[in-house]
């Protein structure tokens, strides 16, 4: 399984926001993007994720082309920028809403998703009620729980404590041992080599 970027360029509003990016991700390993805010970490990761059109260039993932041959990555978890669930429903509920729309996976699984990142899966509590860091990780159980061949996380460890990082690595590991392409953005160098094989280092749209 690949990702190829092909001369990726993005430009908003007269603004270049990606310039020209070329990579290739391979799966079974996790790529760590890296740079100062407003580089285009985030941009980028949207353009993988099929959320935006890049305004020149191909995503080529596995001989099929984005916007071209296909709408949407078919297998694909993302967690991008803030995660975005009901507020009235607990945590377990949201992901057994989502969960429904492949019908890949069944309560044991987001059980099993939930206890990985460090929330109770039993927690009666409506999401609204969540703090910042348990939001965060009930985004990147989202991401996971399906095991898509591609998982994207944009600043997974944001708000997330000791106890939590050490649960993310862990994930992280298992989503490469099951051949995963794995794509973090972390702002954090020091994390990023742990969590990351290979850094990939961004500067002003350009990936160097
Ligand atoms: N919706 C938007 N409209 C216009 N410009 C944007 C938008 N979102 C981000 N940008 C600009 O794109 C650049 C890259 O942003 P982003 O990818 O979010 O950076 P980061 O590396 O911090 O994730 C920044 O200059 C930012 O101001
Ligand atoms: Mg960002």
């Amino acid at each position: 399984m690949y990702i190829e970027l092909k001369n990726i360029s993005k430009t908003i509003k007269g603004t270049k926001v990606l310039d020209n990016i070329n990579y290739v991700f391979n799966s079974g390993k996790v790529y760590g993007i890296q740079g100062k805010n407003g580089c285009g970490k985030t941009m980028l990761m949207r353009v993988i994720s099929g959320l935006i059109r890049p305004t020149e260039g191909t995503v080529n993932i596995n001989g099929s082309i984005l916007w071209k041959d296909m709408t949407f990555p078919s297998s694909i978890g993302t967690l991008i920028e803030n995660p975005a669930f009901i507020d009235s429903y607990t945590g377990f509920k949201n992901l057994k809403m989502l969960a429904s729309i492949k019908g890949n996976i069944g309560d044991e699984e987001i059980r099993t998703a939930l206890t990985r990142v460090g929330l109770d899966s039993d927690d009666n509590r409506k999401y609204r009620k969540y703090s910042l860091g348990m939001k965060q990780k009930l985004g990147i159980a989202c991401a996971f729980m399906e095991y898509p061949d591609i998982v994207i996380l944009d600043e997974p460890i944001n708000a997330i404590d000791k106890d939590g990082v050490i649960l993310v690595r862990e994930i992280l590991n298992d989503l490469k041992k099951r051949d995963k392409i794995v794509i973090i953005a972390c702002h954090d160098a020091e994390e990023m080599k742990i969590l990351a094989d290979e850094i990939i280092q961004m500067e002003r749209g350009k990936v160097l």
